[in-house]
């Protein structure tokens, strides 16, 4: 089967190179009978593969099972996998097959195999080289025939430096490794990923598709994607049900952009328009930036100001830290980004804070809501443009309309 039938038939979007490898290596090695590893970030779309390999290799009409060894408790991991005798452990009343039993002749996904335990992994290795393998509990050597197809989104090599992977499972299973490439390094994909899934979306909500124009491209195009393709599906489907505009613009785009990422974004300037159009563009970036450089500075005080009002006596050396900066404040991602809630004071022992403390202290007074930042830029246009605002519109990169209804909306007196 070629690459373009296996992409409709599994209904994989995209035309990158390293992509459409992927598809190959996957169709060449189905047919032998080979352990794969399939890697590659999370979100990336690894899942699909472990069906394409199945479905294309002599054993399609076999059983194929999907185990997620993250998800299972390590104490009854090697009891699903390989089965356990009458009392082997507490609550093994009756003995069970596992699904290499079950399943022989046919094909195991083992997802997240970097979760596996290391014992797991010494089982696993056995049945991959010998094709034997022990229930728990029990001493009789059984045979299997079943082909193990495994993925994972962590560095395998790295967990084998750290001891929590086996060196020889990693070398055996890696003899075929297949890498889905993250959605940042096949850019080119991301349009047509995005209209493949607001088609999806327009037609599960019964409306009419959003659709990007350049800018809105561009902003999508150049976003980091931290979580691969099942970020932008997620993305997709938040426009599609909450944008008002279906033709939707760069600003449009941003509002659902989580704002730490998208402040990285490439400028959305458009090299030598005629119109000032590119200018303004860059101008706004600009602002973007100013406004979220602004925002970081004010946390930051806001951190200083509950530090010092928690500890009094750290008070002066606060006020140092404050100009010399030795205090250190980390970002870290998790979920809608909070702020880390361990604060090394600049005196000698660490203060210790309240993750909510925090939040009641950090998160008042000003807005840094994106839509008031949005209202900001459309009163600065106006101001620009003495109050045209078809010029306003223009420079802004939204339409008369949009601008008009965004007056409105924002209850913006001209
Ligand atoms: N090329 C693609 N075309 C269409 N949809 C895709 C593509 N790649 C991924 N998807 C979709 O993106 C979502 C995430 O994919 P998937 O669950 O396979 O990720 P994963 O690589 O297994 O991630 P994890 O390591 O977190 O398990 C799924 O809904 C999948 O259908
Ligand atoms: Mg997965």
């Amino acid at each position: 089967m070629d690459i373009q039938s296996i992409k409709n038939r599994f209904g994989i979007i995209g035309n990158a190179p390293a992509l459409n490898y992927a598809i190959s290596v996957a169709a060449q090695v189905a047919g032998t009978d080979l352990s794969v590893l399939i890697v590659g970030e999370s979100g990336v779309g690894k899942e699909v593969f472990s069906q394409v390999i199945h479905t294309l290799s002599a054993r399609k009409h076999n059983p194929f099972i999907a185990v997620n060894c993250g998800a299972i408790p390590e104490g009854t991991i090697d009891s699903e996998l390989f089965g356990h005798e009458k009392g082997s452990f507490t609550g093994a009343v009756d003995s069970r097959k596992g699904y290499f039993e079950t399943v022989s002749s046919g094909t195991i996904f083992l997802d997240e195999i970097g979760e596996m335990p290391l014992g797991t992994q010494a089982r696993l290795l056995r049945v991959l080289e010998t094709g034997e393998f022990i229930r728990v509990g029990s001493s009789k050597v059984q045979k299997t025939d079943v082909r193990v197809i495994a993925a994972t989104n962590k560095d395998l090599l790295e967990f084998t430096q750290e001891g929590k992977f086996r060196e020889d499972l990693y070398y055996r299973m890696s003899t075929v490794p297949i890498k889905v490439p993250a959605l940042r390094e096949r850019p080119e994909d991301i349009p047509l990923l995005f209209r493949k899934f607001a088609t999806d979306f327009a037609e599960r909500y019964r409306t009419t598709p959003v659709f990007l124009d350049e800018d809105a491209r561009r902003s999508l195009v150049g976003y980091p994607w931290p979580g691969n393709v099942r970020e932008l599906k997620n993305i997709a489907e938040q426009i599609s049900v909450l944008s008002q505009n279906k033709q939707l613009t760069a600003i449009d785009v941003r509002q659902f952009l989580p704002e730490t990422l998208s402040a990285r974004l490439p400028v959305l300037a458009v090299p030598n328009s005629s119109n000032g159009h590119g200018e303004f563009a860059n101008e706004r970036e600009i602002l973007y930036k100013l406004f979220f450089d602004m925002k970081k500075d004010v946390t930051e005080l806001k951190k200083l100001f509950v530090d010092v009002v928690q500890n009094p006596q750290a008070l002066n050396a606060a006020s140092l830290a404050a100009l010399k900066p030795e205090t250190s404040f980390t970002d870290i991602p998790s979920g809608d980004f909070v702020h880390q809630p361990v604060i090394t004071s600049p005196v000698s022992h660490p203060v210790l804070l309240d993750h909510n403390d925090i939040h009641e202290h950090v998160e008042v007074e000003e807005s840094l809501n994106i839509m008031d930042k949005e209202k900001e830029l459309i009163v600065k246009a106006l101001k620009k443009h003495k109050g045209k605002r078809k010029d306003a519109a223009l420079d802004l990169g939204i339409s008369e309309r949009t601008l008009y209804r965004k007056l409105k909306e924002y209850d913006i007196d001209e």
